[in-house]
């Protein structure tokens, strides 16, 4: 059975987007099979793996018009795409029966078919980000190095205990880590040691260096190792799956 991951946090901008793509091309890298669902209104993941104005996206199945139809962008790597339309979907489900549920009855079917299915979740709290951790038995959580990092934060450490409490039994935090780092700037190395007081060993080791590949990749509609593979953001990557999957074993 998949391990289902969601990556969250309701700031903006942290990177989910960034690390949903590159954490799922990086495992598949490493051999697993790996099923991508953008689950984020403003669409960036499909975006920028070159998916746009798709038939068959996650919208349409949390609608219950078809099942997830994951689409094939290199051998082990597939996606649901999103679509803008998904914004609707927080006031059109909100008056449904089990509405938390829907993405899980989604997955279920597809759990037996990849080792790790990966949620890029929107920056809010609502309707969609409780699907997508009501379905996940993980959550991972990146963290910009940047005063006020770690404001907010309580509040999905607090929802993720309800959803624990209340919807799903399996859920947990999988780990924080840190993005676009950057080692000569005195306050990321500040907001760093907050960060490692803060969480200590559920912070990964691995740190995510600001790399501008890692912000071109999505213009060329490409994961990062297919992008640059030498980069610093491609070797951050993959250092930080490889933590996954060591995590994981354990
Ligand atoms: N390590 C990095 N180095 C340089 N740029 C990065 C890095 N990580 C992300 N970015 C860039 O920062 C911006 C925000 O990243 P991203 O879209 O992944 O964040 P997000 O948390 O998904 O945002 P949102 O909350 O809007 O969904 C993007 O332009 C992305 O290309
Ligand atoms: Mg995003």
């Amino acid at each position: 059975m998949s391990n289902v991951i969601t990556i969250s946090n309701h700031k903006g901008g942290v990177g989910k987007t960034t690390s949903a793509i590159n954490i799922g091309a990086g495992l598949n890298r490493l051999g697993k099979k790996i099923l991508l669902i953008d689950l984020d209104p403003q669409a960036n993941l499909s975006q920028s793996l070159g998916l746009t104005d798709q038939e068959r996206t996650i919208y349409g199945a949390l609608r219950g018009e078809h099942n997830l139809q994951p689409i094939e962008i290199t051998k082990g790597l597939d996606i649901v795409p999103s679509t803008l339309d998904l914004s609707g979907a927080e006031v059109e489900l909100s008056g449904e029966a089990g509405r938390e549920y829907i993405l899980k009855e989604l997955i279920e079917p597809l759990r037996s078919s990849y080792d790790y299915i990966i949620i890029d979740s929107p920056p809010s709290l609502g309707l969609l980000t409780i699907n997508a951790l009501t379905a996940s038995n993980e959550v991972l959580i990146p963290l910009q190095a940047q005063y006020l990092a770690l404001r907010g934060l309580s509040k999905l450490l607090e929802v993720v205990e309800k959803i624990t409490k209340r919807l799903n039994k399996e859920l947990k935090v999988g780990g924080v880590f840190i993005t676009q780092y950057d080692s000569r700037k005195v306050l990321n190395r500040d907001v760093v040691a907050t960060i490692e007081t803060h969480f200590k060993s559920e912070l990964f080791n691995t740190k995510i260096r600001d790399n501008i590949a890692l912000a071109e990749a999505p213009a060329k509609g490409v994961d990062i190792f297919s992008y640059q593979p030498k980069s610093y953001g491609a070797e951050d990557y993959l250092l930080l799956c490889k933590e996954i999957l060591k995590r994981n074993r354990q």
